[in-house]
């Protein structure tokens, strides 16, 4: 065990304010919540950080759209991250907003020292630009003429720009890498990165002009330009501890761990690691890059209307049953699916049915046998083999909190689980207490069996913070598992014979089968009205221009309606019969909450004749109707005079 006070620097990426928080946000953030919450139990002091990217040009696009100051947009937005952390229990020791004077102070400090050491150069440059990405590209990245990264178009641009001498680097930075075995992990990824570091490393293209991007923070050396947004957001790494004097004193760098997805690391790796070499601080000592999430098997979109948002998950489930299962379903580093039939199963199997038993066993039986009293055990030296197992099972953790192996922690504590329900089953409390020489073994299985929870408590607090202080207070021990800390797990025997147990509720209430059925019968249809949602979003947005004939492949077909019904479960969709001339199409339309069914009987509408039929709330819809949609008011579109039903429109 090491010395109390010793500094602990942790970070999750800084996620863009735009985004709707996931799962796969919400993933990096548990997880770097679980080692700040061991390191502290530990006793490092430690400085857990995350935030929000708040510049670039997706954030003025959506002020824009909205009709307002892009600061104000960030203002508002910024907070559902720090809501969710909230509700998902995250001990963040700071929340950093890239918008924050403390942070734009040091970019501009930054940027002005590297540019008096001519580390940063104006030089006129010619490149393809992917907009949405933010990002510039060679005619050699690109694929198929499109972004290498998002495979949309990009624009051929040319400007004067500032360049960072990334380049000079290179060398420096393959043999840090070489060096630091734990530098990059896991180490495929690190082999990734060896292998990008094999083509030559150009340098950094860090502005952007103002007339083009005006939502940046201003070069301090050429107001004409804005810093790019990657430059500007590595930065709060160190921002949040003030100046770069002050976080040289303040111990807290290096950071031990940045944690990161799969799709970022590039990015610090190689960009912020040579930034901070520039600048004269040693990289971190760790970044550790995660898979991405997929759900069923598909990619979050909203267009599909599969992103799970972790604020109904918390609702549902409970906010531990979350922090749970996405630590212990997947290898941390590799990708993984999500699906809420697995998150049931798991609360059921591992949660439920082992833990939570386990705890409720054991305080019923204190209950019966022992009047809710721990009971002194007659003997220190019973039980070597239970107490070897906790030993090496304790070591076990120590050890692969080193390499973030949380899966792997996970399992290890649930042997410890199984470890202890297998020993009341060996011992057999129900029989020990019918005779005088039973009840003085009684005594001794009873305490083990708590000291036994007591340790498993203090191991899933990382994990699951809520009900490790449940478990603690259910025991009846009056110290919470932070004033415990991980040093108490060094000698058997921190539960006070005399404890006074404090029966509560279940844990880990079980979801039995028709509840679960229930639930996922009710996120399908959530699915499909999301879906329907997204197609009809997808209409607002600004589309590419297209020719003449292949607008003239959409058959839009003037209709009828002759049938409109509601769909049960549904509070948006309407189910229509619509006559088109040649035949009576079922069409499933988003308009129940701005139409009643009576209203459209007669009306002629516009249907796309030829769309590929599709499935929503699982009803067959042969076509779709063409509506205004603002603000959630949906008008159809319609004619001056009635015309005939199966006419084209063009
Ligand atoms: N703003 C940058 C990070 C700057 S850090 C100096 C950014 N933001 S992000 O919001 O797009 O992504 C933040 C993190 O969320 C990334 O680590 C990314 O890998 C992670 N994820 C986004 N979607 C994900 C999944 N579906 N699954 C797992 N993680 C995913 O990039």
């Amino acid at each position: 065990m090491r010395t109390l006070g010793e500094k602990f620097f942790l970070t999750t990426p800084i996620y863009y304010v735009n985004d709707v928080p996931h799962i796969g946000h919400a993933y990096t953030t548990i997880a770097a919540d679980v080692v700040a919450r061991y390191k502290r139990l530990e006793g490092y002091e430690v400085s857990f950080l995350t935030g929000t990217d708040e510049h670039g040009q997706k954030v003025l696009q959506a002020a824009q759209e909205l009709g307002i100051q892009p600061q104000e947009h960030v203002d508002k937005l910024h907070s559902r991250f720090k809501e969710l952390w909230s509700r998902l229990n995250i001990s963040n020791d700071d929340f950093i907003r890239t918008t924050e004077e403390r942070h734009k102070s040091l970019v501009r400090d930054i940027l002005q020292q590297l540019y008096n050491r001519k580390e940063i150069y104006k030089d006129s440059y010619e490149g393809w630009y992917c907009m949405p990405d933010e990002r510039f590209w060679t005619e050699k990245d690109l694929v198929n003429g499109n972004c290498p990264e998002c495979g949309r178009k990009v624009e051929k641009i040319q400007e004067h720009n500032y360049f960072f001498k990334m380049g000079q680097y290179q060398d420096w930075l393959k043999a840090h890498i070489r060096s630091n075995d734990k530098f990059i992990q896991p180490a495929s990824r690190r082999n990734e990165v060896l292998g990008f570091l094999e083509k030559p490393l150009g340098d950094l293209c860090i502005s952007r002009p103002k007339e083009r991007l005006p939502w940046g923070i201003p070069l301090p050396f050429d107001q004409n330009y804005v810093t790019y947004v990657w430059f500007d957001a590595l930065i709060n790494y160190i921002s949040v501890h003030g100046s770069l004097d002050d976080i040289k004193k303040t111990g807290f760098w290096p950071a031990n761990h940045h944690l990161l997805g799969k799709d970022i690391l590039t990015t610090h790796a190689v960009y912020w690691s040579t930034m901070l070499k520039a600048i004269g601080l040693n990289p971190a000592l760790n970044l550790f890059a995660h898979g991405w999430w997929t759900v069923n098997g598909q990619k979050m979109s909203k267009s599909i209307g599969n992103v799970v948002e972790p604020n109904k998950l918390v609702d549902q489930f409970g906010v531990d049953a979350i922090r749970y299962f996405l630590l212990r379903e997947v290898p941390f580093g590799m990708d993984g699916d999500f699906s809420h039939k697995a998150l049931i199963g798991r609360i059921n199997s591992d949660l439920a049915n082992n833990l939570g038993n386990l705890l409720n066993r054991t305080i019923n039986m204190m209950i019966r046998y022992h009047d809710k009293v721990v009971p002194e055990p007659t003997s220190l030296d019973e039980d070597a083999d239970l107490k070897n197992e906790f030993r090496k099972g304790i070591d076990n953790v120590h050890k692969l909190y080193d390499d973030l192996t949380y899966n792997k922690i996970l399992e290890s504590i649930w042997l410890l689980v199984d470890i202890t329900n297998k020993y009341i089953d060996k011992n057999g409390p129900w029989n020990l207490v019918k005779s005088e020489d039973g009840k003085q073994r009684l005594a001794t299985v009873m305490y083990n069996t708590t000291e036994c929870l007591r340790v498993i408590s203090i191991l899933i607090y990382p994990f699951m913070p809520q009900s490790a202080n449940t478990m603690v207070k259910q025991l009846g021990i009056e110290c919470s598992v932070e004033d415990q800390g991980l040093g108490s797990l060094n000698t058997w025997g921190g539960v006070k014979p005399g404890t006074i147990v404090q029966p509560g509720s279940q844990l880990f209430p079980r979801i039995e089968d028709k509840e679960a059925e229930k639930i996922l019968s009710t996120i399908e249809s959530s699915a499909e009205e999301n879906k329907e949602k997204s197609l009809i979003a997808k209409t607002e947005g600004i589309c590419d221009l297209v020719l003449i004939d292949e607008f003239m492949k959409i058959d839009l077909r003037t209709g009828k309606i002759i049938e409109a019904e509601k769909i049960k479960k549904s509070k948006k969709l309407l189910k229509l019969k619509v006559d088109i001339g040649t035949e009576v199409r079922q069409v499933v339309a988003g308009i129940a909450e701005c139409y009643e069914p009576d209203q459209l009987i007669d009306r002629t509408i516009i249907i796309v004749a030829n769309l590929k039929p599709a499935k929503l709330m699982g009803i067959e819809s042969q076509g779709m109707l063409l509506a205004a949609s603002e603000n959630g008011k949906i008008v159809l579109a319609g004619f001056d005079s009635e015309p005939d039903k199966g006419i084209r429109v063009r």
